[in-house]
């Protein structure tokens, strides 16, 4: 069997105009422009790529983007002062702190400072906590993501058994969370696999969804997977190729070339998961400013 492509850049760019349209909508009715603030700690190269695409992205849609680009060197005093500011700000409706951060700067202290209205990447523990409660306000954007694929696809996750590899609270711990609830977008059966699941290959062959989100080129081979899965490659890893002028090229978790040959769809690395991650976060974006113009604002 020869998988079909899930195209994640096609699928995206349908979310992307439809998000547009909403937003042209909403300065119509209610006069409130969406606005996306992303701060970006330290000068990572990927990271800073990632934050111009975001902004890029948020413009083309009718949107207000700023950036906050601080140096590495910043403390949580000043970037707590940063995010105060925004979370103050009635024109900005998002808030995306990109990471990683430096190493001085915990995290969860961070994503904790955020006005949970403005959470726009979904990490603060109110809009994790919604979504384990099956309330979902703002979901990770990669993850939901994921489903807009399936969904759109053809390939409902309803009653189909999910296999997640990977834990992490961006990707494996909200996927999971979000196939698993009780509605039509989602009724899966979830299993989450990681670093210390035993005989991983035996649960991975079961899945009719495979989701790999193990961070680790090739991990995920033709023999750990059923003929006729759908398997959505959430990995970004660079490995050596002298034929790039970067001398590095690009590939997901899964080894696309023997997979591709078993699975029934699978997205392909780059082109797949990226390019969805940006679209739900303008889609989240435009959720919070829809929130913010019917009052829906305030508490958490
Ligand atoms: N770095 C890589 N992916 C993400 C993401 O989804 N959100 C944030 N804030 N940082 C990231």
């Amino acid at each position: 069997m020869t998988a079909t492509l899930i195209d994640g850049k096609e699928i995206a760019a349908q979310v992307r105009t439809e998000v547009a349209e909403d937003v042209a909508k909403l300065k119509q009715q209610h006069n409130v422009t969406p606005g996306l603030a992303v701060v970006l700690v330290g000068d990572d190269s990927a990271s800073a790529l990632y934050v111009a695409s975001k902004q890029k992205a948020a413009r083309e849609a009718g949107m207000h983007a700023e950036d906050h680009i601080m140096p590495a060197s910043t403390t949580m005093v000043e970037l707590k002062a940063v995010i105060t500011k925004l979370n103050d700000d009635v024109n900005i409706h998002g808030i995306l702190v990109q990471l990683p951060l430096p190493d001085h700067l915990d995290e969860h202290e961070v994503m904790e400072f955020l006005n949970p209205m403005k959470d726009v990447d979904g990490l603060h523990p109110v809009s994790m906590g919604l979504l384990l409660a099956g309330r979902p306000r703002f979901v990770p954007a990669t993850p939901a993501g994921i489903q807009q694929m399936l969904l759109r696809t053809g390939h409902s996750p309803e009653g189909r058994h999910v296999v997640v590899c990977g834990r992490s609270d961006i990707v494996g711990k909200p996927v999971a969370a979000l196939l698993v609830q009780r509605n039509s977008d989602a009724n899966a059966t979830v299993t989450v696999c990681h670093t210390r699941t035993k005989n991983l290959a035996d649960i991975t062959r079961q899945a009719d969804i495979l989701i790999a989100a193990i961070g680790k080129a090739n991990a995920i081979t033709a023999d750990m997977v059923k003929d006729g899965a759908v398997v959505i490659d959430v990995g970004t890893n660079h490995i050596p190729d002298a034929s790039k002028k970067s001398g590095r090229r690009l590939v997901g978790d899964v080894d696309f070339d023997t997979v591709s040959q078993k699975a029934a769809a699978i997205t392909p690395v780059p082109g797949g998961v990226g390019p969805m991650t940006i679209a739900m976060l303008l889609a989240n974006t435009l959720k919070a400013a829809q929130l913010a113009a019917s009052g829906q604002f305030g508490s958490s």
